[in-house]
């Protein structure tokens, strides 16, 4: 059995880790309001709770936000490569929130960290990508039934979990907290779009203007990156297979053509999509010398990245950081980003905190709720309730200083009739 109090790099580390946490919390006004409430109410008196969650700054705050409430928890990385071992150290020294992460860890290590937080007997638990909670469907079946429910950050792990329900074998209650709108519609958009540039500029420290950036994937994330980079001063060619989003993408100005077809012309490349070898041997043998390639979907399965080790004739790792240079035996170079993992968590710093505020406060409202309707909900994938996203909505909009219409009687009455025509 795994039993761990921490893992992390190095605790001396703790103070530039304080430093951030708190930068970050400046810029989470509705996760501030929704932690003073829990601290005075306690929902989460006596419950243990774990986290599979990228170690950053903001999830820091997520994490002193559930331990207001009451809740004792654990956090372990939900990718190796994201970790921020400054905000790690600090989480344990300063907070004292057990914390087993470490960037850069291997699969070994990561799943003993997953396997030790399991073992700490949580009853909620929180996933980025749904690692902890398959290995809870297979390796520890027999805790599942402890479980009040579970919430669960990004599309490819709610993927995961819809598949998981599909074939009837869900054991747990889970929120879908990355199909909720104050979620998806403006971290995926507005944080992935933004901090995939940065975690791409970071790396490289190239110019976008006028360059070719192909972008695989039109959907939340997608369209928030290709909008950002067109912004930049970059030709933006969009990658798809869903009919409707390839039309949105062409009639919001884009081009839109055939993964083939971009491979010859682009310089940079970015794939978003959840799927797997998106970008493929194929692709490889088309592109251009000196081409970029990364990936800012969830795993780093999208970029096939064992073609491209086959196909080099020589690797060179760290040419610069997070750049590993893949001299073909074709002559041509290829550029890899951050081992095809997240680019803007392997880079950069993830989102910035403004809009984590947003989803880490859907998480924490939706983690109240599995508590509050415990024994209620059966072993379904639910969607956040609508008063929940209303109120962080809401609460998001007055931190802003931004106020709205309200619909007068009349308007109420005209809206829900059917007698009032031409
Ligand atoms: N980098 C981050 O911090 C971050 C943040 C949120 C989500 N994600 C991850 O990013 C990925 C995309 O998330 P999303 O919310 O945009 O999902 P989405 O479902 O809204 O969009 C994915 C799009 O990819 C398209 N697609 C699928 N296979 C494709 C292929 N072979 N070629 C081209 N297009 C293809 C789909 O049609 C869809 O339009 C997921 O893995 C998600 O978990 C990453």
């Amino acid at each position: 059995m795994d039993i761990m109090k921490h893992d992390i790099k190095d605790i001396n580390l703790a103070k530039g880790g304080k430093k951030r946490i708190e930068w970050a919390a400046k810029d989470m006004p509705v996760l501030s309001l929704v932690k003073e409430r829990f601290n005075k109410q306690k929902p989460f008196k006596n419950i243990k709770m774990a986290a599979c969650l990228h170690v950053t700054a903001e999830t820091a705050n997520l994490m002193r936000t559930l331990k207001a409430g009451g809740a004792e928890v654990m956090l372990c990385a939900s990718n190796p490569l994201s970790t921020q071992d400054d905000v790690a150290a600090s989480l344990v020294k300063d907070f004292g929130i057990p914390v087993l992460a470490i960037c850069g860890e291997n699969k070994e290590i990561y799943y003993k960290h997953l396997r030790a937080v399991l073992n700490f007997k949580p009853v909620v638990t929180m996933d980025d990508g749904a690692d902890l909670i398959s290995l809870l469907h297979s390796k520890f079946k027999s805790w599942a039934l402890n479980i009040l429910g579970s919430m669960e950050e990004t599309t490819t792990g709610v993927i995961r979990l819809r598949a998981l329900e599909k074939d009837k074998k869900l054991m747990i209650p889970v929120m879908a907290v990355n199909d909720a709108k104050t979620k998806n519609l403006f971290d995926n958009r507005y944080g992935t779009g933004q901090s995939t540039i940065d975690g791409i500029i970071r790396a490289t420290d190239i110019l976008l203007a006028g360059k070719n950036v192909v972008v695989a994937g039109y959907g939340w994330c997608g369209r928030g990156f290709a909008r950002r980079a067109q912004g930049m001063g970059a030709k933006v060619i969009i990658t798809e297979i869903d009919e409707i989003k390839a039309l949105e993408a062409a009639m919001d100005g884009f081009e839109v053509m055939p993964m083939r077809q971009a491979a010859k012309i682009g310089d940079l490349f970015c794939t978003l999509t959840g799927d797997i070898n998106v970008i493929d041997k194929e692709h490889f043998k088309l592109m251009k010398d000196g081409a970029i390639v990364c990936n800012s979907g969830h795993f780093d399965v999208e970029i096939n990245i064992k073609a491209l080790k086959k196909m080099a004739g020589k690797v060179r790792k760290n040419v610069r950081n997070y750049v590993d240079e893949y001299i073909l035996k074709s002559g041509r170079t290829i550029y890899l980003l951050g081992e095809g993992r997240l680019i803007n968590l392997a880079a950069a710093e993830g989102h910035p905190a403004s809009v984590m505020d947003m989803s880490f406060s859907t998480q924490a409202l939706a983690a109240e709720y599995v508590v509050k309707n415990q024994g209620k909900l059966g072993n379904k994938v639910y969607n956040v309730p609508e008063n929940i996203e209303k109120q962080v909505a809401k609460l998001k909009l007055r931190s802003m200083g931004i106020g709205i219409d309200k619909l007068t009687p009349e308007q109420e009455k005209y809206l829900k009739s059917w007698e009032i025509g031409t």
